[in-house]
Formats: C-alpha cells, sequence, structure tokens
C-alpha cells in the first residue's frame, strides 16, 4: 500500500503501485477536482503537480508519485501563486463548461512559479497541451497575463 504526499498530507492507499495516478486521487482519495478526458496524455485535464511540475495524472503510475509532493486543484489556493492564478480566472470569468479548467490552472500556475513574467511564447509552450473545448485560449492567456503582474487589483 503505497503512502503518497497529496496536498501537503501523507496518505495511505490501498492501490496496486502501477495503477494511475488519476484514478487513486479521484476514486481512492475522493479528490474529484482533478478530471479525466482523454486517459492517454493528450488532454491536460488530469494535470496535478509532482514537485511542484505539472505531471499527466492519467499516465503517472502511483509508484512515480511516492516520495514527492502531489499538488492537485483542491489545495494550489494554498500557494500564493495557485492563489492569484485562481483570482486572475475569477476575475474575467475564463470558465466556460469547466471541465478543462483545473488542468488549465495546474499548468498555468506551475509556468508562473518557474517564469514569473513569461512571454506569449511561454505561455504558448506551457499550455498547448491543456486542450478546451469550449475556446476559451483567449481569456486564458489574459488571465494569465493579469496573475503575472501581480493578479486582479
Ligand atoms: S486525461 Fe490525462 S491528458 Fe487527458
Ligand atoms: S471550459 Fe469547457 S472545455 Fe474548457
Amino acid at each position: 500500500m503505497p503512502t503518497l504526499s497529496i496536498n501537503g498530507k501523507d496518505t495511505t492507499l490501498n492501490v496496486p503501485d502501477d495503477m494511475p495516478l488519476l484514478w487513486a486521487l479521484r476514486d481512492v482519495a475522493g479528490l474529484t477536482g482533478t478530471k479525466f478526458g482523454c486517459g492517454v496524455s493528450l488532454c491536460g485535464a488530469c494535470t496535478v503537480h509532482l514537485d511542484g511540475q505539472p505531471v499527466r495524472s492519467c499516465v503517472t503510475p502511483v509508484s512515480a508519485a511516492v516520495g514527492k509532493a502531489i499538488t492537485t486543484i483542491e489545495a494550489i489556493g494554498q500557494d500564493p501563486v495557485g492563489r492569484r492564478v485562481q483570482d486572475a480566472w475569477r476575475k474575467i470569468d475564463v470558465v466556460q463548461c469547466g471541465y478543462c479548467q483545473s488542468g488549465q490552472i495546474m499548468s498555468a500556475t506551475a509556468l508562473l512559479k518557474g517564469k514569473p513574467n513569461p512571454t506569449d511564447a511561454d505561455i504558448d509552450d506551457a499550455m498547448a497541451g491543456n486542450i478546451c473545448r469550449c475556446g476559451t485560449y483567449g481569456r486564458i492567456r489574459k488571465a494569465i497575463k493579469i496573475a503575472a503582474q501581480g493578479g486582479p487589483a
């Protein structure tokens, strides 16, 4: 039974080591904010952080997360950068259906933690793997820039 550090709390889960982290988080730990989209690392809906790096939890086995700090959308607001990103998202109403947005916020937060003042090219690179069927890309870019400037007034 692997013990995972999930949102700052050590949690032992009765799951096989090769279970995708996404299933362990959603179905066993009950953290359903992280979404299943494609299951094959093509859409970004399942993005979480491992030691601050964005990963696709649908293709990450639980064993790869042991010993690392897992952060999900449920706790990203406890991080100052994550909080700014969420505030910027709210400020300009980025969300349409919302399905992709946990992953978008996790990728955007990882970007800004590594590059506080990203260029358009940096944003393109960091966000390219996060698909939004509602086409909120323009608002996502704008919200990232608001968050980079210190968050909404
Ligand atoms: S569900 Fe993981 S990338 Fe689509
Ligand atoms: S807001 Fe609907 S898929 Fe992105």
